[in-house]
């Protein structure tokens, strides 16, 4: 339940990672902070690299940081830009969140607290490759 998340710790986790990103190419610094479900607080940043398309997304370290740490499943997300505001995660990023929280993980949006479900409907998922792949065998 939202009431049950301190948000305000997660949007200071944010900003405060949001601070470190590296982005001298589109000057749009973003942060990003995870709650998982056992506690602790994961972050990342964007960082950008001269060859324009291999930039990475803040959802990206954060993910990273996800398996790095010990996995789980996100519970609540904030994502800000460098003026401290909720930011919406691109469409890549919505797959990643997806992946690794559940349809009912909390993420604030500038249109308030709504869900993964909420913000990437009819997702692709770990589910369709089980109930929908031909053959799981690997043919080389
Ligand atoms: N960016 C993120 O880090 N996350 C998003 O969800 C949206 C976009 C970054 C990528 C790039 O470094 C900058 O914002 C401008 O697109």
């Amino acid at each position: 339940m939202s009431a049950d998340i301190d948000w305000d710790a997660l949007n200071t986790a944010a900003i405060d990672i949001m601070r470190k990103a590296f982005a001298p190419y589109s000057r749009f610094k973003v942060g990003v902070a995870g709650l998982m479900e056992d506690g602790r607080i994961v972050v990342g940043c964007n960082v950008e690299n001269a060859a324009y398309g291999v930039g990475l997304c803040a959802e990206c370290g954060m993910v990273s940081s996800i398996h790095a740490t010990g996995g789980g499943k996100l519970a609540a997300v904030s994502c800000v830009d460098q003026h401290a505001q909720p930011l919406m995660p691109c469409g890549r990023c919505r797959q990643l969140l997806w992946e690794n929280g559940r349809p009912t993980t909390l993420i604030r949006t500038p249109e308030g607290i709504l869900t993964l479900r909420d913000i990437l409907p009819q997702a692709f998922g770990p589910d369709d490759l089980v109930e929908r792949a031909e053959d799981r065998t690997f043919q080389g």
